[in-house]
């Protein structure tokens, strides 16, 4: 078979463990292509023959090597009749699509219109791929996120200041809600939790006065302040830590400031967690392909790898909620 490989969306750590594995398995009996720049590299033809030996190098570093991009496939008609006819030309008998909602929701249309066999891999840092416990990158995130806010914290104890750490996740809270926990903040906020500023100043506040320091962690999603929109209708989110200290500031008359470690803790290597997750990803979707099993994304749950179709995930956010929001609820609510 011939079959063409892509990542789309924003990067995460371990897409290149996960692209490197797959190709590893499937190079033994086929013949594996890289789809530069996701999607876009279907409509513009940017397609390599690859093998495991160019990918490894780069296997296990942060990013995509073979590239990324927000391009949606089925934009309009006259691109999706553009992705058929270049399917058909390059003789690509199935793609695997290494992404978030969007590039699955891609696969997933493309299947459903039988452009192509889709295989899908969940990933993202943010953690709101319906269906599966972990996406790649979530882990090596939260990591990278509890790292630096710990540093910050440091500075806010020697300067006696308040700290405002903003991370990123879209409308999902996950990456907010476990640096939270895992450092302990004051006050968390989350898209899932509308929380008044009046309420973050004043439990800020009263943790300065306790002991002359105060953490707040705020996922980028709470606010939006419009800007440029991509091919799937998302806005650019970023910048409520800024606003949220100088509230804080004013309100608590406490000097505050804010940091947001932002893309820094998207480019990470992968975590131990991330690496084995992307193998484990991987290797579940050549199972699928040699199995004849299409249109299904490899998932984990409970600690298991299964499959979910591709159709019953996409259009769908895995918001925070159930145990998680009642854990969010216990410390912070
Ligand atoms: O979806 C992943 C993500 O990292 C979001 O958390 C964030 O809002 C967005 O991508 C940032 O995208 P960009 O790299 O285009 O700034």
């Amino acid at each position: 078979m011939k079959i063409g490989v892509l990542t789309g969306g924003g990067d995460a750590p371990g897409l290149n463990i996960a692209v490197y594995t797959f190709v590893k398995l499937a190079e033994r009996k086929h013949e594996v292509y890289a789809i530069f720049h996701g999607w876009k590299g279907l409509l513009n033809k940017e397609v390599r023959r690859v093998t495991s030996a160019d990918l490894l190098d780069f296997a296990f570093a942060g990013g995509t090597y073979i590239r990324t991009s927000r391009t949606n496939p089925f934009k309009d008609e006259e691109r999706a009749a553009l992705l058929a006819k270049n399917v058909k030309e390059l003789g690509l008998d199935v793609v695997v699509a290494i992404g978030g909602d969007d590039t699955l929701g891609a696969a997933g249309e493309a299947q459903g219109r039988g452009i192509l066999n889709a295989l899908g891999i969940p990933k993202t840092i943010d953690n709101d791929v319906w269906g599966t416990d972990y996406t790649i990158g979530f882990d090596t995130a939260v990591n990278r996120a509890i790292e630096a806010t710990e540093n910050f914290k440091t500075t806010l104890i020697s300067h006696e200041r308040i700290g405002v750490v903003e991370v990123m996740g879209r409308e999902a809270g996950w990456i907010a809600l476990h640096t939270g926990l895992a450092t302990m903040a004051d006050m968390v906020l989350i898209p899932e939790k509308e929380v008044g500023w009046d309420v973050v100043a004043e439990r800020a506040k009263k943790a300065y006065e306790a002991r002359r320091w105060a953490l707040v962690v705020v996922s980028e999603g709470v606010k939006s302040y419009g800007g440029p929109v991509d091919e799937f209708g998302h806005v650019r989110l970023g910048g409520v830590g800024n606003e949220l200290a100088a509230y804080i500031e004013k309100k608590a008359g406490v000097e505050a400031r804010a940091v947001i470690p932002g893309h820094i803790i998207r480019g990470s290597p992968p975590t131990a967690f991330d690496r084995v997750l992307a193998v484990r990803y991987a290797e579940a979707a050549y199972e699928a392909l040699e199995a004849g099993k299409f249109g299904v994304m490899a998932a984990y749950r409970g600690g298991e790898i299964t499959y979910v179709p591709i159709t019953e995930v996409v259009g769908k956010n895995k918001l925070v909620s159930g145990e998680w929001l009642k854990l969010y609820e216990r410390f912070w609510g």
